[in-house]
């Protein structure tokens, strides 16, 4: 994989110094976090919306057209995702939310990463503190479209027939998976979570988002109406570069654990 060029020292130097120097920290993920686990982002050279067109698989209206469909390419994705696990990136920022206790991770992601890394950081401790605010969904959970009820998601859907796709215990409906579609809102409680996370934050670290879908590209601003600072993380420029104090060019994989893991860091 292309890792870009080496992030010059001296921004690594003032991010580590911000990161050290902050109270509260929100780190807002993106699909590229999880990228050197081998999960596809978005957009971008080999993303998801190269080869697919989200309004097939993606949106509510699929859904009701063609729930076969929408569910075979779910299904694929949990079974990708099922055998990818956390990568330096991931538990780097695992390992500051659970030393650092003021630390909360936001993710766009429905991977379930973030949570494993915790899991695993944790090392038979407490996860918690270094569990993310999911603003898109899990994909690992299943939503009943008629009734709402949440339930764990299966990894073996029989995905041959309309017949044959998950149902609701309660209502009978189809279950579906519970991530958020394109035209859907956010969940406002989670949604408010996440934007008082941000507005309470010194540094908002973003890392392996193209910034592009709102509202949860907009979460970081809610840092700088705080008084705070944006620092990104990325491959490549995005709408939100202009409004970071630091930019570290490179993969969230090398460069989380080189700002993250001083000896120095709360
Ligand atoms: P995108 O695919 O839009 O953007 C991924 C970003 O990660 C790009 O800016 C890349 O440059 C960057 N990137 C790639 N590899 C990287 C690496 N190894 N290290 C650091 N950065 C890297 O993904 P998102 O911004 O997460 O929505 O997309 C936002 C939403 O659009 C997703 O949550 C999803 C999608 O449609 C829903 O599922 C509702």
């Amino acid at each position: 994989m292309n890792q870009g060029p080496p992030a010059p020292a001296e921004a690594l130097a003032r991010a580590r110094a911000a990161v050290q120097a902050a109270g509260r920290i929100v780190a807002v993920t993106g699909a590229g976090i999880s990228a050197e686990s081998g999960i596809p982002t978005f957009r971008g050279a080999g993303g998801l919306w190269r080869s697919f067109r989200p309004e097939d698989l993606a949106a509510p209206e699929a859904f009701q057209r063609d729930p076969r469909t929408v569910w075979e390419w779910y299904a694929w994705r949990r079974g990708l995702i099922a055998a990818c696990v956390p990568n330096p990136g991931h538990d780097a920022l695992a390992r500051l939310a659970l030393r650092q206790g003021h630390t909360t991770i936001v993710t766009q992601n429905v991977d379930g990463l973030h949570t494993r890394a915790a899991e695993i950081q944790a090392g038979g401790g407490d996860p918690t503190p270094a569990i993310p605010v999911e603003v898109h969904g899990a994909i690992d959970r299943d939503l009943c479209s008629g009734c709402g009820v949440r339930s764990p998601g299966s990894h073996s859907i029989e995905v041959s027939s309309v017949e044959t796709l998950p149902r609701c215990v309660v209502c009978d409906a189809l279950l579906r998976p519970d991530v958020i579609w394109f035209g859907e809102a956010l969940e406002t409680r989670v949604l408010s979570q996440a934007f008082s996370m941000a507005g309470q934050a010194d540094v908002c670290l973003v890392a392996g988002t193209s910034a592009l879908v709102h509202p949860a590209a907009s979460i970081p601003l809610a840092t700088l109406e705080h008084g705070g600072m944006v620092v990104e993380v990325n491959m490549e420029d995005t709408p939100l570069t202009r409004h970071a104090a630091i930019s570290l060019r490179g993969s969230a994989g090398a460069l989380l654990p080189a700002l993250l893991d001083a000896d120095d860091l709360p």
